[in-house]
């Protein structure tokens, strides 16, 4: 119970890695805080409580500062305090050569991925400064050390989580906060759940993937717990790779 009286809050956390991560917060005695802009998000909520946990839900949308505000409040409020944030709700646009990509596109995809991950360390970190304690953590992807061709607007937001990462971290960590990034690699979610079903994808992917399948959401949830806990009060301004091994060949 690594998390016993923790104040922990998820975003992006109605599917997949942060679905995953919210369940694993709470079995390990978080109270944990979800925000996002789908409302299944409810039914973790009564999965979590349906364990014996604790957690709350608030609509949000990380695109918008004042939901992001009320968010962080909402957390600080029902559970007295913020202890560590996991920012992990994205987008992934359909993929698209470079120039084919439109205006619209691009700026919904930065609006989210990237603003919508500032906006939350903006109101965390105000927070956590004055508490004097805190853990950070923001999902990037392999796509924010690498890039993959099609996905321009994407591998931009990720590799500039890792820039609000690397600028937080050296910022705040004189005040007691630890701020990492965590670069999944394939993982099956409803995200790349239409990559499962397009004609060779895998065929071709797979070669490429030393460990020869995609992740689960829950082999993310042990480096995301490790990295929001005192047992990584050294690792600052990290970007974890976790991707079976892609990026190492
Ligand atoms: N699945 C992968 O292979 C993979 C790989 C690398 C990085 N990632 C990243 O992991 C994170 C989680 O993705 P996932 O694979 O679990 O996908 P997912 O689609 O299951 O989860 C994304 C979550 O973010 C929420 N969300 C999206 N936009 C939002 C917004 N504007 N406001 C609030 N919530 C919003 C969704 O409702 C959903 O709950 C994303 O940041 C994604 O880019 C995923």
């Amino acid at each position: 119970m690594r998390y016993e009286g923790k104040s922990v809050l998820v975003t992006g956390a109605a599917t997949g890695i942060g679905r995953a991560a919210a369940l694993a917060f709470s079995r390990e005695g978080a109270k944990v805080m979800i925000g996002d802009y789908n409302d299944d998000a409810e039914d973790v909520v009564a999965e979590i409580k349906g364990e014996g946990g604790t957690a709350a839900f608030l609509h949000c949308d990380v695109s918008k500062g004042d939901e992001v505000e009320a968010l962080v409040a909402a957390a600080v409020k029902n559970h007295g305090g913020l202890d560590a944030a996991f920012n992990n709700a994205g987008i992934f646009p359909p993929e698209k050569m470079f120039a084919e990509f439109d205006e619209e596109t691009f700026d919904r995809t930065i609006a989210i991925n990237l603003k919508g991950v500032f906006l939350c360390m903006k109101a965390e970190l105000t927070v956590m400064a004055k508490q004097g304690k805190g853990a950070i953590l923001n999902t990037s992807s392999v796509g924010g050390v690498i890039a993959n061709p099609g996905m321009t607007p994407y591998i931009a937001s990720k590799h500039g989580v890792i820039g609000l990462t690397r600028t937080a971290a050296i910022e705040y960590v004189k005040q007691g906060v630890r701020v990492n990034a965590l670069c999944p690699g394939f993982v099956r979610t409803p995200m790349t759940e239409p990559w499962f079903h397009r004609e060779g994808f895998l065929e071709a992917f797979l070669p490429t993937s030393p460990i020869g399948r995609p992740a689960a959401p829950e082999e993310m949830a042990g480096t995301v717990l490790h990295l929001c806990s005192d047992e990584a009060s050294f690792t600052n301004g990290a970007v974890i790779i976790v991707d079976g091994g892609q990026t190492a060949i």
